[in-house]
């Protein structure tokens, strides 16, 4: 089985070329620039300021389409909502509106993003494994399609204010499938030792069943949840979990009577954020993950579930570009071979991108204004925050110097989403680019954003 790469530091001497890795509409334009959706990067990043999160629209779309497709073909009987824990704006939620995809929401924050984009409540699924009491409220009273409830605690104080509002809720109860993927242990939580949802094992996912069928009428129980991990480049944790839950719908049945009449299987598929990683096209994760499932079907003899699904990078991850403008270059001697380090500075770093200090993740570039040149420079791409916040390790891109352009690739999922004002950083803009044409969606924080939650307390 494949693994994921997530851990990845290339030593300066052993810095490798890799081909050029053009995803979704990216191209390189006759003036030798990198071109997202029609659209110059170069160009992009005169009009619009660096650093610059641009989202190929196309490629989006055609990832909502085919995931969809992918699925309906082989198994009719299933939802496809978007995880907006990857990407949320008002924007984004319209677009998922305008694919047909639901939407998955993880906060008071996401789900109301949902409410401003008026998107439709029944195809909302939310999530969480410390819902307030006012965002159950919120979620109740907005009318979300799903709850997906993780614990008891939850599960009580839903069914109490479910029926205080006279509201009859549909809900999931997630549970953790004892499965462990491979991949990086921050993002991983199928797994029998994790904070999420009810634990299979110990026999709390059974007697939360029993407990949410006992508060009916307030609570609708239609099915199960669980999500094993993130950037998985196989399906075969997929193929796992899948034979777990079925055998537990079955078990389910035999003591209670009741029949689960919805799966979600969550999201998790991994996308290439170098050019030598290889996640299977959708039409391949589907045929595998469909037909474990109707394997499990037959196997355990349960009645089809709805087969639900949560995909969030692999939908967006792809169909992102960061620009950055490059600073400072420069060199310093080094023990190992080569005997030097280049560093180039960027003007942004873990502020719009924390993931290489949180999950060691890995990224290529290029210089978006010199794409035709070889890759041939190893440099060490570098952020410009107070901490040493290096974007990508020895790195092989053509000659760059103060003023270029610098393209990071598969910054789509979780980037926007994470980005944070570290250092009083101004969150970067964030554009749609399109058939030649770019749309603002988020616009570059002010520096009056910055000190706009600010009080100065009272003296006296
Ligand atoms: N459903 C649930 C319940 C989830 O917790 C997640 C991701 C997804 C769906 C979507 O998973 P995806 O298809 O995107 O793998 N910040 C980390 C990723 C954390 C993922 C959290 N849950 C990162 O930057 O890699």
């Amino acid at each position: 089985m494949r693994q994921c790469v997530s851990v990845d530091f290339i030593p300066a001497h052993m810095a490798y070329s890799m081909p050029l890795m053009l995803l979704g509409t990216q191209r390189i334009n006759g003036n030798a620039h990198l071109e997202i959706g029609g659209c110059d990067t170069r160009e992009l990043a005169e009009q619009f300021g660096t650093p610059l999160y641009v989202m190929d629209e196309g490629l989006i779309r055609s990832n909502c389409r085919s995931f969809k497709t992918a699925f309906a073909s082989r198994y009719p009987e299933n939802e496809i909502s978007f995880a907006g824990k990857a990407f949320l704006t008002v924007a984004m939620a319209k677009l998922c509106e305008e694919e047909g995809m639901g939407l998955d929401v993880a906060s008071a924050g996401e789900l109301y993003t949902a409410i401003k984009a008026k998107f439709p409540a029944e195809k909302l699924l939310f999530h969480g494994n410390n819902k307030s009491h006012s965002e159950l409220e919120l979620a109740l009273q907005y009318r979300v399609g799903r709850i997906v409830v993780d614990n008891f605690y939850e599960l009580r104080a839903l069914a109490s204010l479910a029926e205080s509002l006279q509201i009859r809720q549909k809900i999931l109860l997630r549970v953790a499938p004892g499965v462990d993927p491979h991949t990086h242990r921050l993002i991983r939580t199928g797994q029998e030792d994790t904070k999420f949802g009810f634990n299979l094992k110990s026999g709390d996912a059974l007697n939360a069943i029993k407990e949410a069928l006992e508060a009916a009428p307030a609570l609708d129980l239609r099915g199960i949840h669980c999500h094993i991990g993130s950037q998985l480049l196989d399906a075969g944790t997929h193929i796992e979990a899948i034979d777990v839950m079925v055998s537990f719908i079955k078990s389910v049945q035999e003591s209670t009577g009741w029949t689960t009449k919805e799966l979600d299987i969550g999201g998790g598929l991994g996308i290439r954020y170098l050019s030598s990683q290889n996640p299977p096209p959708f039409d391949v994760f589907a045929e595998k993950v469909t037909s474990a499932l109707k394997a499990a079907i037959n196997k355990y003899e349960i009645p089809e579930p709805v087969l639900f699904q949560e995909p969030g990078r692999s939908i967006v991850g792809e169909a992102g570009t960061t620009l950055y403008t490059v600073g400072a270059i420069k060199t310093v001697p080094i023990p190992e071979e080569p005997g030097e380090r280049v560093y180039v500075a960027i003007d942004g770093g873990m502020s719009d991108n924390p993931r290489p200090q949180l999950y060691e993740s890995v990224y290529e570039c290029l210089v978006a204004n010199k794409a035709g040149e070889p890759a041939d420079n190893v440099v060490t791409i570098a952020g410009k925050h107070c901490e040493t916040d290096i974007l990508i390790w020895n790195t092989k891109i053509g000659s760059v110097e103060p003023g270029d352009v610098l393209a990071v690739q598969s910054t789509g999922a979780y980037n926007y989403a994470m980005a944070s004002n570290y250092n009083r950083f101004l969150r970067p803009a964030c554009v749609f680019v399109k058939d030649g044409k770019a749309r603002l969606i988020s616009r570059r924080e002010t520096l009056d954003d910055v000190v706009r939650l600010d009080v100065l307390p009272d003296t006296a």
